[in-house]
Parts: structure tokens; sequence; C-alpha cells
């Protein structure tokens, strides 16, 4: 099947249902979405769908097929993204950083759809798993680029 991954046509001879993060790690070796629980919990798994984050640990690959899929090693192609990548590096959000990747991708999916997100708003789509505890940071990053 073909999957457009960061802008790129890839051709993967997967069977249709292998989850799309498998495809992105070992086909792809695109190591920088993480593999943390594989049931749709964590979060660290996270790619943006046309935009919208997903957890691509439970998303087939074939039920992706044409869609735009972006993982963390291109969002800075993205205004948001670069913008919630500089905020991240800014307010030194990251402990270990196994999480971090998918925090910063839900961040610029909720950013690119409200650009002023309410506390709702941020619980709402914020609900990636940090083992570290970074939520605070994350909040303050979040705001900093919504109040730029
Ligand atoms: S690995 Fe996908 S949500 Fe945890
Ligand atoms: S920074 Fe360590 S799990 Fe989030």
């Amino acid at each position: 099947m073909q999957l457009n991954i960061n802008g790129a046509t890839h051709d993967v001879d997967v069977e249709p249902d292998t989850p799309l993060l498998w495809v992105i790690r070992e086909e792809l070796g695109l190591t920088g979405t993480k593999y943390g629980c594989g049931i749709a919990q964590c979060g660290a798994c996270t790619v943006l769908i046309d935009g919208v984050a997903t957890r691509s640990c439970v998303t087939p690959a074939d039920s992706v097929a044409g869609l735009e899929i972006r993982t963390i090693e291109t969002v800075e192609d993205t205004e948001i993204g670069r913008r919630v990548v500089e905020a991240w590096v800014e307010n030194e959000v990251a402990q270990c950083g196994y999480c971090q990747s998918g925090q910063v991708l839900a961040a610029t999916a909720l950013l690119s759809d409200i650009p002023n997100p309410t506390d709702a708003d941020i619980d709402g789509a914020m609900t990636n798993l940090c083992r570290c505890g970074t939520y605070n940071k994350i909040r303050a990053a979040v705001r900093s680029v919504s109040e730029a």
C-alpha cells in the first residue's frame, strides 16, 4: 500500500491491519514516534492524520492510505508546529523526553484547531500521559503559544 508520510509517498509492504506505529518505526525508521502502552492509553505513539492527533498504535495502516500523515520528524515544517517546539524549548518542558513527541503533536493539533484554547480545551486535548509529570510545563508552553 502507499502511505503519505511527512510529505512523501512511501510504498510499504505490510499486512493491511499492521499498526501504523510499526510501519513508521520499523519500515521507515522514524523512531521519534514512541511505543508506550499499545492500547491507545498513553499517547506516546501520537501522529497527525490530516491534522488530527491520532494514536498510531491502534490505527491499521490501510485505514490511513491516502491521508496526510505527519510525525514529529517534520512537525516544524508547519508554522504552528515550529512555534510549539520553540515553546517547548523555552519552557524546558522535557524531562526524560519519552512522551514528548506525542505531547508536541497533540499540542500542535490543538493549537491548529483552537488558537486560543481555554483550560477545558487544553484538558480535553492534552490527554497524553507523562510519567515524569511535566504537565504544568506542558500547559505553560501551550499557553505561551496561544498568547503569542
Ligand atoms: S502506545 Fe499508543 S497510546 Fe500508548
Ligand atoms: S518527559 Fe518523561 S515521560 Fe514525559
